[in-house]
């Protein structure tokens, strides 16, 4: 079975959590976006959701599902969002889109994060996956700096710019033994708007689509 229809799975699994009358808070990403298409089943049962990125905004108003700004709407029942990396404690990587900020900003305004993903996702130590590093421009070298004196291997994505108009590094080589320890570390480097490890707000169940079906994992 290919990684696309195990992330389908659990996309399908996701709906299930979604409250009649509610605002539902969304992700970005290849998963999130069968999430999306699976929610448009049952649009008419819910009031909107809350983007957290262009991409996911232009897919939401394609399927007419209202879109709502957190500051009208929150604080939400429910966010669904898929994952880079997770490991066992439900403890992310996310970022590989770049949506990471406000990813983050709506999964703390959530009391419930669902955490979609296919079970090549699910790992013993974080940090395989380049960890994504949104960074104010005017701070790209600074950031950079502090980061390798902490063991990291920065790199610039390439023609990549936020929607928040920041810039994003990927951090290479580490591995990432205390993930709540290192969320706090990167994210007081003075220019990093947010790192993508998602420790001190983990998820609360994941989700995974496997070939024999879906696996409900909780902390
Ligand atoms: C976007 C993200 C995504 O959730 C992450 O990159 C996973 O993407 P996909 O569902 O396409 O594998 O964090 O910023």
């Amino acid at each position: 079975m290919s990684s696309d229809e195990m992330k389908k799975r659990a996309a399908e699994a996701a709906l299930k959590y979604v409250e009649e009358n509610t605002v539902v808070g969304i992700g970005t990403g290849s998963t999130v976006n069968h999430f999306i298409d699976a929610l448009s089943r049952i649009k008419h049962r819910i009031e909107g959701a809350v983007s957290s990125s262009e991409a996911t905004t232009q897919r939401l108003k394609a399927h007419k599902i209202p879109v709502l700004d957190l500051n009208a709407a929150g604080p939400l029942p429910l966010y669904v969002d898929g994952a880079d990396e997770a490991n066992r404690h439900l403890q992310l990587i996310k970022g590989g889109g770049g949506a990471l900020t406000r990813e983050k900003i709506i999964a703390a305004a959530s009391d419930q994060f669902i955490c979609i993903a296919d079970q090549t996702k699910l790992v013993d130590v974080l940090g395989t996956f380049p960890l994504p590093v949104e960074v104010i421009p005017m701070a790209r070298s600074h950031v950079g700096r502090e980061l390798l004196k902490r063991g990291g291997q920065p790199v610039l994505r390439e023609n990549f710019i936020t929607d928040n108009g920041n810039l994003i590094l990927d951090v290479y080589n580490l591995r990432i033994l205390d993930p709540a320890k290192l969320e706090t570390e990167f994210n007081n480097i003075a220019g990093v708007v947010t790192v993508g490890l998602f420790a001190l707000r983990p998820a609360d169940v994941l989700l995974l689509g496997t070939p024999d079906g879906v696996q409900a994992l909780k902390p």
